[in-house]
């Protein structure tokens, strides 16, 4: 596969056909994400998961879809646990993990650095999130749950209604999501937001350059009855220039049982990157859907672990050899742990 080898800085890297290939491997990842068997076929590999921002998906993710396939993984986050904090440089840094690593995850708050940090690695390097530019696997695990999302629904992609809500200026995962549905024509996209925190121009060209039909509102009540699939984000409160002036849109665009049930779909899709601000003030996703079959944002986190497992296992060239490595799990594997 053309994945072989190479790092995964950004989603401009992938074609329709490279995704269609990832998502054929990530579904033949089930049974290990599962635990219905266990495969061994990176026994040896070493992942270096670099986390120098805040994440608790992304993350932990990367380390058990690794840890399924056989390898190992060491960790390293917060800039001021590490030798960044000395004045080490990105590559020098980079020449010195690669060293110990197969493969290297990395997030850093700044735009550009995990492209800058794979200049100097020896290994490949997949992008966890570089500030608000991209975050390229969750804008992939976000493709693949709208694809089966609307596979429950009876529904083709070419059918999908999407409304983007909330913060779409910083939002890199909605950023990387417009890149990625650049790849499709004719899909209907919505984008809602405070006029302030309104999708960049760039990413609406995007989306309007593939022949979507684009509506950008700030009224959340225009956005919502047309869409199979909302996409809610959180107020990217760590973005912006002072917390005064975040705290300005928090529990802006709220999403709660009484706002779905009176302006969106029977069983609209609720999707959401997470993490979801809970606090009361903020609360965007309210408590109060949790039992809401549309919402989806927990199968969401579990299709990470199946992209993510295909990453690797493309990047490393084993996609092919999965079962050659399996043996049936010793222990008792309880609940399925991706809710179909
Ligand atoms: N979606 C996401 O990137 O979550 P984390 O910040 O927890 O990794």
């Amino acid at each position: 596969m053309i994945l072989k080898g190479q790092h995964v800085l950004s989603v401009k890297d992938f074609s329709l056909d490279l995704i269609h290939e990832l998502f054929a491997v990530a579904d033949n990842m089930r049974p290990y994400a599962t635990r219905q068997k266990v495969t061994r076929v990176l026994e040896g590999a070493i992942l270096g998961n670099m986390f120098f921002e805040p994440s608790t998906r992304t993350r932990v993710s990367f380390g058990c879809a690794f840890n399924l396939l056989g390898g190992e993984v060491r960790e390293t986050t917060g800039l001021s646990s590490s030798a960044l904090a000395k004045g080490e440089s990105l590559y020098d840094t980079a020449q010195v993990l690669s060293g110990y690593s197969d493969i290297i995850c990395m997030r850093h708050p700044d735009a550009g650095s995990v492209a800058e940090f794979a200049i100097g690695s020896r290994v490949p390097v997949i992008n966890g999130g570089d500030g608000p530019n991209e975050h390229p696997t969750q804008a992939l695990l976000d493709l693949f749950t709208i694809q089966k999302e609307l596979s429950r629904q009876g529904r083709d992609i070419q059918e999908l209604s999407l409304t983007m809500l909330g913060d779409l200026k910083h939002g890199r995962t909605v950023h990387s999501l417009c890149q990625l549905l650049s790849l499709y024509r004719g899909l209907k996209v919505q984008l809602v937001s405070p006029q302030a925190l309104a999708m960049p121009t760039q990413y609406v060209d995007i989306l309007e350059n593939a022949g979507h039909q684009v509506v950008v509102s700030d009224k959340l009540d225009e956005g919502l009855p047309s869409a199979n699939i909302i996409y809610q984000t959180r107020i990217q409160e760590e973005r912006f220039a002072t917390q005064a002036e975040a705290n300005r849109y928090r529990g802006y665009f709220r999403l709660n049982k009484q706002v779905y049930s009176e302006h969106c779909q029977p069983n609209a899709v609720i999707m959401h990157p997470l993490p979801r601000d809970s606090r009361n003030d903020a609360n965007e996703l309210d408590n109060d859907l949790n039992l809401e079959p549309g919402l989806a944002i927990f199968r969401q986190t579990d299709n990470g672990v199946l992209v993510r497992m295909a990453l690797f296992a493309c990047i490393l060239g084993v996609e092919d050899q999965l079962s050659k490595y399996e043996r049936p799990v010793n222990w008792f594997p309880g609940l399925d742990p991706l809710r179909g």
